[in-house]
């Protein structure tokens, strides 16, 4: 890894062993011009042979310059008004209204390794030589104002990090009305868009469109980065898949609104870039003051997009998940919450709890229901104290039953909510986000605290820490249940309004700092009514999120695909629930329930109390099978093999560093009668490995299963009066394929 910079020519050339980004400063207007991002290509003293101009009719920054024109040159974080008429990486508004900047180049700053974003959560190095930065300085004369673009190249992963921060060096307040974090400029649009889209309970559908000329974009303005959609995209070359071909991904280490967009102009260029979402965002800078936009990690693989994948999974598992629980193995949970909803009591979780442990489950997961007179989603959000008809030993109490059952506890809040009946509200009503004089909508009956102000985190801390202090809690998972409305803060002037959006997501990380800090071993699942925070900005803070609140194994073939484009096995929380599945009412077989909830944070959410003891036997192996493979689950390397949004079947696999061992999942939905001759061919494997398959009586070269893959029908050949009584798999079915090495 380094970063190469001709003085003379003021080019910049960032590489690893497998990717290049190159950049140069404009000689005459000193903006930065975008030259190259993509496979490593060899570093040369100068790279001004790559830069293009044309004559073309248009407005130029330069009289007598035909080719001065920032509409035509590619760039690195271009602004709107001074000759570009694409859509800007940032705006600035001054005090007398006008849009305009012109950030120059002023030099440079490279840091051995990579520095910590203040407030924000980002990728991070633990020894130095694992990354260098590049802080490039640009000043605008006019606003007195800095801009400092950051470029971290990692020596080890196929990543790029961006982040930019503006800072107010003037007498004067200026307002940022659009800030990203990255932009890029492609010199072709050959290129597939690929998103994650969806909605409550069906979370990461994978979008694949072709681009087309002028603006597509994803979003969110609800406050959370959503169910809606992802703060992820890909551009795919068409020819690209799963394995092979080119890719390139962004994702926005951030839980709020975000935008992420893709503009391909008249001349096909495409223009990539991502950030807070300008919509409804408006930033007072005052002097000598710093805005820090998020961080933006930009991915190439050659190796289609499960090579993407396999970066994001690698980097978001070890450098941007942190802490206790970052390597560990996670424990196995039950939750109550499909098994009891809000009608629970001490006997009955003891309960649920005795017969898990019996099994060999390891932590129990108290959900919602269990604090004031919280039963049903009418009220009750905000009164952290628990309802002692249902819990007569308190939290305290049942937690410490919990322990000696030989299991953990873990414990559901939903820290930024708050219900009218509650005694928080009656002592803060101000403390809800809401317009004066008008009407305040609800989501579930409740409203959200205005996190935006130090006062209200503090308080949620001082309620939660309260249970949290006395009992003997070792998860949490934090929940998040609707999305802002009537945005407006009575903390904030007239003119700050627009910063309200950021500001809360910013109380939202500071209220999870607090509590690492003080509980740094309590594991943090992350959750907003399923999946409509799974980002990268809650791994940073929460290792593992819930991923949907459809459980039902079909369904989740499609969410668990789709969140493995960007989020690690160790992060995608998913469990065996009951049949009729809650969500759908479909039947599934329990052990394709199982054999899709293993390829994430394996768990139970159903009440383990009333399934039979045929489907006893069955969770305690599934419970030992889990606990003999999660090593290798949790840090293996995921592949995609068979995608679920095209056909009737799934797959994909998880190998293990050193190729000794992988687990295949293999999944069929509807079943087909006298079907055809089915393969699927692995991937990742070593090819001069000889493996095992368990229930096989053969064994395979790494190449063979690769190249000619393993054979899905079973072997019939000296088995063929058996016509009547062959077995029919119905649907649902699935089949794990458990591959070891083996000697000759
Ligand atoms: C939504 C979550 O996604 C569910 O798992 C559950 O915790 C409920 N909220 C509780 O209200």
């Amino acid at each position: 890894m380094a970063i190469k910079i001709n003085e003379t020519t003021q080019e910049f050339h960032l590489y690893n062993d497998n990717i290049s980004y190159i950049f140069r400063v404009l000689k005459k207007s000193k903006q930065l011009e975008h030259l190259y991002f993509g496979k490593r290509i060899k570093h040369r003293n100068s790279f001004s042979h790559l830069i293009e101009r044309e004559i073309r009719p248009s407005c130029n920054m330069f009289e007598g310059d035909h080719t001065s024109s920032l509409e035509h040159i590619k760039q690195e974080y271009p602004s709107y008004g001074t000759t570009d008429y694409r859509f800007p990486a940032h705006t600035i508004t001054s005090i007398n209204g006008s849009n305009l900047s012109n950030y120059q180049f002023q030099g440079y700053k490279i840091i051995s390794g990579k520095p910590a974003l203040k407030g924000l959560p980002a990728t991070y190095v633990e020894i130095q030589d694992e990354a260098d930065t590049i802080e490039i300085t640009l000043y605008d004369e006019v606003l007195k104002s800095k801009l400092i673009l950051s470029y971290t190249i990692y020596a080890n992963h196929n990543a790029i990090t961006r982040n930019t921060r503006f800072t107010n060096d003037s007498n004067e307040a200026f307002y940022i009305t659009n800030a990203m974090s990255a932009s890029v400029d492609f010199p072709d649009d050959q290129f597939e868009l690929v998103h994650l889209a969806g909605a409550w309970a069906r979370e990461a559908h994978v979008q694949t469109q072709k681009l087309s000329k002028g603006i597509q974009s994803i979003y969110s303005a609800r406050g959370a980065s959503s169910h809606a959609h992802n703060p992820f995209l890909a551009l795919k070359r068409p020819d690209a898949t799963e394995q092979n071909g080119e890719v390139y991904g962004f994702s926005l280490v951030y839980s709020g609104n975000f935008l992420a967009q893709v503009e391909v102009d008249t001349y096909d260029v495409t223009r990539v870039m991502m950030g807070i979402n300008p919509f409804q965002f408006k930033w007072k800078i005052n002097s000598y003051e710093t805005f820090q936009t998020p961080e933006c990690v930009m991915v190439y693989s050659d190796k289609g997009l499960n090579g993407m994948s396999q970066t994001y999974h690698e980097l978001y598992r070890t450098r941007l998940a942190r802490g206790y629980w970052r390597d560990k193995v996670r424990p196995i949970l039950i939750n109550n919450w499909e098994a009891t909803y809000f009608n629970f009591n001490e006997e009955k979780v003891l309960d649920i709890a005795r017969t898990a442990r019996d099994l060999g489950v390891e932590l129990f997961v108290l959900d919602d229901g269990w604090f004031g007179e919280r039963h049903s989603d009418n009220g009750s959000l905000g009164d952290w104290f628990e309802n002692k008809e249902k819990l007569p030993n308190g939290i305290k109490g049942l937690s410490e039953k919990v322990e000696k059952l030989g299991m953990k506890f873990g414990l559901w809040f939903e820290p930024e909510m708050v219900n009218t009946d509650t005694k928080l509200f009656k002592e803060h009503p101000d403390w809800i986000i809401e317009t004066p004089n008008r009407r305040a909508s609800h989501g579930r009956n409740q409203f959200i605290l205005d996190f935006s102000r130090d006062e209200v985190v503090e308080h949620i801390f001082n309620l939660m820490d309260n249970i949290i202090k006395d009992s003997k809690i070792s998860y949490i998972k934090w929940d998040m249940n609707r999305y802002i409305t009537e945005p407006y803060s009575t903390s904030l002037a007239f003119d700050q309004q627009g910063e309200l959006f950021h500001r809360y997501i910013l109380g939202v990380y500071k209220l999870y700092d607090m509590l690492i800090e003080k509980y740094p071993e309590i594991l943090f699942e992350s959750c907003a009514g399923g999946g409509a925070r799974f980002d990268p900005g809650m791994l940073y803070y929460a290792p593992q999120a819930w991923a949907s609140d459809d459980t039902d194994a079909a369904e989740r073939l499609k969410i668990q695909y789709g969140t493995s484009m960007v989020y690690p096995l160790s992060s995608i929380g998913s469990h065996v629930s009951a049949v009729p599945n809650h969500q759908v009412g479909r039947n599934t077989p329990i052990d394709t329930r199982a054999n899709v909830a293993y390829f994430g944070t394996f768990g139970y959410e159903l009440d383990i109390t009333k399934v039979t003891e045929v489907e006893k036997a069955k969770v305690k192996e599934q419970v030992a099978f889990f606990k003999e493979k999660r090593e290798l689950i949790q840090h293996g390397d995921f592949y995609r093999i068979l995608t679920p949004f095209e056909s009737n079947e799934t797959s994909w696999m998880v190998v293990s560093k050193d190729k000794s061992e992988a687990i295949v999942g293999y999944y069929q939905v509807l079943a087909k009668p006298n079907e055809k001759y089915s393969r699927i061919k692995l991937t990742g494997l070593d090819p001069d490995k000889l493996y095992s398959i368990e229930g096989k009586n053969s064994t395979h070269y790494g190449d063979e299963l690769m190249n000619i893959g393993i054979i899905l029908a079973e072997d019939f050949t000296d088995r063929s009066s058996e016509y009547w009584q062959r077995e029919k798999k119905g649907d649902f079915h699935s089949t794990l394929f458990i591959l070891k090495e083996a000697q000759e």
